[in-house]
């Protein structure tokens, strides 16, 4: 702990970082108790690196057959995709408690803060898919520094977007390192392609219906030509759009069950608005970690 940037709340477990007691239990008690199945699909990211919107698109494409699109009784419409999608370790676990599943249809749809390596064995070892999806450092940070401000995050003493990104940049954001997080995954992914599937946020902006058709055939629900023809893959990518989900009465207006506003998974969803706000020193910075971290990865962000 550094004193005077951060405050007692937060807590470096297995090399992350989480920043509430409540997180750090439900971490253990996930690690401990969740068994995994086969058919499981767990989305993964970062914080503030497009979870939300993954979370609709994963929900609206497995579910299209049951949930068609026409009409007003989409859950999308009048659930926050927190609640459809729920997080294991900040949600299910939450507190240390052990939830029960069995209200849960399979495949069961479920998502997670973690590393890899902090994942339980019982996922590793299982068939399930993961699908990670991550977004590009500077975006991400604007994105989590508005967010600590919007909450008033405890554990970090100050708001002042100097001293976020000095924290951003040694490492210590939520369920940081930022670049140990996407590392991690992009692995994974390239080791297994067939169980992790790595998604890029600019890269669904730029072309979503070819992202989406990426999703379907990873997991082995593919778009038929009826449904092409019918226009599912756009009707899902409607459904989905920052435009629709954030002018959405439940998503304006009403709250987690965990008490957060829905309304703070909603701000711009747009690639490259760190310009209205990084500086050149910042850009130098933070480009400088990434590229020793990355180095040899062949992975590589896009920033507008
Ligand atoms: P900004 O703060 O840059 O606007 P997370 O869901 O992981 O918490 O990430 C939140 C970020 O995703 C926010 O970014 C938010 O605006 C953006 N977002 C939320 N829903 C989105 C959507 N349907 N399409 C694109 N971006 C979205």
């Amino acid at each position: 702990k550094e004193r005077g940037w951060i405050s007692s709340h937060i807590y470096n477990y297995q090399g992350f970082w989480i920043g509430r007691a409540t997180t750090l239990q439900g971490v253990l008690a996930f690690q401990q108790h969740f068994q995994a199945q086969d058919s499981d699909i767990i989305l993964v990211t970062t914080p503030k690196s497009g979870t939300t919107w993954l979370k609709a698109l994963v929900f609206a494409l497995v579910n299209r057959k049951e949930y068609p699109f026409s009409g007003q009784d989409h859950p999308l419409l009048v659930k926050n995709p927190h609640d459809l999608v729920p997080f294991l370790e900040l949600k299910l676990y939450l507190d240390g408690k052990v939830p029960d599943f069995s209200s849960f249809t399979s495949p069961r749809l479920l998502s997670s803060h973690l590393v890899y390596a902090s994942l339980p064995n019982s996922v590793q070892d299982s068939e399930s898919k993961l699908i990670y999806l991550c977004r590009n450092p500077r975006d991400t940070f604007i994105s989590f520094w508005h967010f600590t401000n919007t909450l008033r995050l405890h554990y970090i003493d100050t708001s002042s977007i100097e001293e976020v990104f000095d924290l951003f940049c040694k490492g210590v954001s939520l369920f940081g390192p930022f670049w140990d997080h996407v590392l991690d995954y992009w692995k994974k992914s390239l080791e297994n392609p067939k169980r992790v599937l790595f998604l890029m946020y600019e890269e669904i902006k730029e072309n979503p219906e070819i992202q989406l058709k990426r999703l379907a055939k990873f997991l082995e629900c593919p778009f038929s030509i009826d449904e092409e023809k019918c226009g599912v893959v756009d009707e899902i990518l409607k459904m989905c759009s920052f435009e629709n989900l954030s002018n959405l009465e439940v998503n304006k207006n009403e709250k987690l069950s965990t008490g957060v506003e829905n309304k703070v998974f909603f701000r711009r969803g747009e690639v490259g608005d760190w310009k209205n706000y990084f500086t050149t020193k910042m850009i130098e910075k933070l480009d400088h970690i990434i590229e020793q971290k990355f180095q040899g990865s062949g992975l590589r962000f896009r920033y507008i």
